[in-house]
């Protein structure tokens, strides 16, 4: 909590209480001072990479087979104060315990802060660590805009670094293992009645723009029948994704929509809106959207409007590490669980074993303003982080 602290009034909205961190903001721009002032405090080396990674290497920058741990300092439109930064503090507490100990690790511990992990600015999540991975290619990233029509390439500019600098990042090929900790994003350990658990898997999810397009015209003098609305497909389609979601045990938000022009008394031309969809499998994911999709073709054919449907992020199902999940299991004697939450770790998984440990969130609240976890489950989260650490970056 007090490594918290100094963080607590960053970006922090005084009307609604949340955080406002998007990537390149004022805010995500002091966040990452503060990172490299506590890498400078406790002797890391910090290296930021071409994408806004920043790292804070205990140990050689140039070393092998590195232990990475971290998350993101970024946040959804008033996200709460843990997703992400529960993660960045408690890798600097668990550091803190190992030098205190005189504990020296056998490979470099790196403590990473993922640049722009939400996706709430650029649409796209994760954006810092698929670029990492290559998993992103440089120039769709860099073309991506906000919603004031800036591109990611003049954004990162302004800020000081080098747009063709963005790309897979070579140091990511020196990590041997990450371990990710994280806020609870649900209310599993508060069922299993245990403060902290280790991850089993990552539903598939995505992001999938829905783009509506009818006639703008006069809110009084045009006869309901002759109109050609987008928002009635819209809303058509807002009541399919929840009645084909709900059948299928799965999940579908529109959570962000922009009807243009905007006009109380004007019929719009246009609505945007964002379909975040998960599911257990990845048929299962990709049958919802179809399903959902051909609801809103439907609806908008019906009305004489248009509808067109735009994959923006897209990740497939993840499975942690087996062994490094058994073996972190085991350690804490914790219990094991999957998410409905994207992270950087299920990004890396398919390049280097991966784990991520849970903090108990006594509401399950997450991505608003009442996110929350205990002081005490936050300090087992640490003791646990610090054990994972002296586990595998002991001496051989
Ligand atoms: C990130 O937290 C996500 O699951 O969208
Ligand atoms: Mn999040
Ligand atoms: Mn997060």
């Amino acid at each position: 909590m007090s490594l918290l602290a100094p963080i607590a009034d960053v970006g922090r909205h005084p009307g609604t209480g949340g955080y406002r961190r998007s990537a390149w903001s004022d805010a995500d721009m002091a966040l990452r001072e503060w990172f490299a002032g506590e890498a400078r405090q406790r002797g890391l080396v910090l290296v930021e990479d071409g994408n806004g990674n920043q790292l804070a290497w205990w140990g050689a920058e140039d070393g092998h087979d590195a232990l990475l741990l971290g998350s993101h300092l970024d946040s959804v439109p008033d996200g709460g104060a843990y997703d992400g930064p529960l993660g960045v503090v408690s890798s600097f507490a668990a550091v803190d315990a190992l030098q205190r100990e005189g504990f020296r690790p056998a490979r470099p511990v790196v403590v990473a802060n993922f640049a722009d992990e939400e996706g709430a600015r650029f649409g796209v999540a994760c954006a810092g660590s698929r670029l990492a991975a290559g998993a992103l290619a440089p120039e769709r990233a860099l073309a991506l805009t906000d919603r004031d029509g800036r591109t990611m390439a003049e954004v990162v500019r302004a800020r000081g670094r080098d747009p063709l600098a963005v790309g897979p990042a070579e140091w990511l090929t020196r990590v041997g293992t990450f371990v990710e900790l994280h806020v609870e994003q649900g209310r599993s350990l508060v069922h299993d009645g245990a403060a902290v658990g280790v991850a089993s898997a990552i539903w598939p999810h995505g992001r999938w723009r829905f783009d509506f397009r009818g006639e703008a015209n006069h809110a009084g003098a045009t006869p309901m029948p002759d109109r050609h609305d987008p928002v009635q497909a819209f809303a058509a389609t807002v009541l399919a994704a929840r009645r084909l979601a709900t059948a299928a045990g799965a999940r579908a938000t529109f959570g962000r929509l922009d009807v243009e022009p905007g006009g109380t008394n004007a019929i719009p031309s246009r609505v945007q809106a964002w379909l975040d969809s998960r599911a257990a499998g990845e048929a299962d994911l990709a049958e919802l959207v179809a399903a959902i999709t051909a609801a809103a073709q439907t609806a908008a054919e019906d009305d004489g409007t248009s509808v067109e449907v735009v994959a923006e992020s897209v990740s497939p199902a993840v499975s942690f590490d087996a062994g490094l999940r058994d073996r972190l299991a085991t350690l804490l004697d914790a219990p094991v669980l999957p998410t409905g939450a994207g992270h950087d770790a299920g990004v890396l998984s398919p390049l280097l074993p991966t784990a991520m440990l849970f903090v108990r969130n006594p509401t399950g609240v997450s991505h608003a303003p009442s996110e929350f976890a205990d002081d005490d489950d936050c300090a087992a989260g640490v003791e646990a982080l610090t054990a994972v650490v002296r586990d595998l970056a002991g001496a051989s």
